[in-house]
């Protein structure tokens, strides 16, 4: 067993943890820039965990500049060994409905114009995403969202886009009727992918705040839906997080789904 270290990056709407305790606002640097903010430390319940604001206090990045490789190589750095993503979605599913929460277990990427690996030129590598978020953190965090009284989905694909601008109508209908898509958002991309580029256990939790612009009882999906949900779901996410030390314990075995050994067949070298 190793300790837990809780890493929690928050999304619009999300911008501390007030249940955090001895708590401090660090300063991370690392090779690929700034994180999107201080990170706060501290601990919850005995518990060791860190909060990172995905767009910065202030909400000064947007979607597309988010230096995702940055705040996932920081919570390396500091230790972190589960991330726990929290973010607003537009949902494709009429069961799905504003106010839900998603257990999110695959994902599209249709993002075009970000950084989406820490690996490259001198050192190539190609980590498994068959299944990329981690089915026992995800587990933990749907527990945990049941106990806080939340309606929430285990299980749905979480289509990225690149954003800023929201989706056509007809790219609403094709992500929800031709791909199977059941939620949509800006940020979980590349994070995922870098998260297991990193051995990090992820699991995304996506608030649905809008019904995307598909659905024929509601309009086309505007910034003031979002904002009419974010402060509520902002409020249920922190039920969710304050719930989440009990139920993993200060100290974790090794991942079972390997999310932790990620790079252990993954590095692509010449043969001899
Ligand atoms: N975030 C919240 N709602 C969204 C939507 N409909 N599309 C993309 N990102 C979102």
């Amino acid at each position: 067993m190793t300790p837990i270290r809780i890493g929690v990056i928050g999304g619009s709407g999300l911008y501390d943890m007030d249940a955090l305790e001895n708590k401090h606002w660090t300063r991370v640097d690392t090779p690929w820039g700034a994180p999107s903010d201080d990170i706060l430390t501290g601990t919850l319940a005995g518990v060791a965990m860190v909060f990172l604001p995905r767009h910065g206090r202030g909400h000064v990045h947007d979607p597309a500049t988010v230096p995702y490789r940055a705040n996932i190589d920081a919570l390396k750095r500091l230790g972190v060994t589960d991330v726990i993503s929290v973010s607003a979605c537009g949902s494709f599913r009429d069961t799905m409905a504003p106010g839900d929460f998603v257990i999110v277990d695959q994902f599209i990427d249709r993002t075009v114009a970000r950084d989406t690996s820490f690996f490259g030129t001198g050192c190539v590598a190609h980590v498994s995403l068959a299944h990329p978020a981690c089915a026992r953190l995800g587990a933990a965090c749907h527990a945990a969202a049941l106990d806080a009284g939340i309606t929430v989905h285990d299980g749905g694909t979480y289509l990225a886009m690149e954003g800023p601008q929201f989706s056509t109508m007809a790219e609403s209908k094709m992500y929800r009727e031709q791909w199977g898509a059941d939620v949509i958002g800006m940020t979980n991309m590349p994070e995922a992918k870098l998260a297991r580029e990193a051995e990090l256990c992820y699991a995304s939790v996506a608030m649905v705040t809008d019904y995307d612009s598909w659905h024929p009882d509601h309009g086309a999906v505007e910034i003031t839906d979002i904002l009419r949900l974010m402060q509520s779901n902002a409020d249920k996410a922190r039920a969710l997080l304050t719930r989440l030390p009990a139920l993993l314990g200060a100290a974790r075995a090794p991942c079972p789904h390997g999310c932790d050994r990620a790079l252990d067949h993954a590095l692509m070298t010449a043969p001899d």
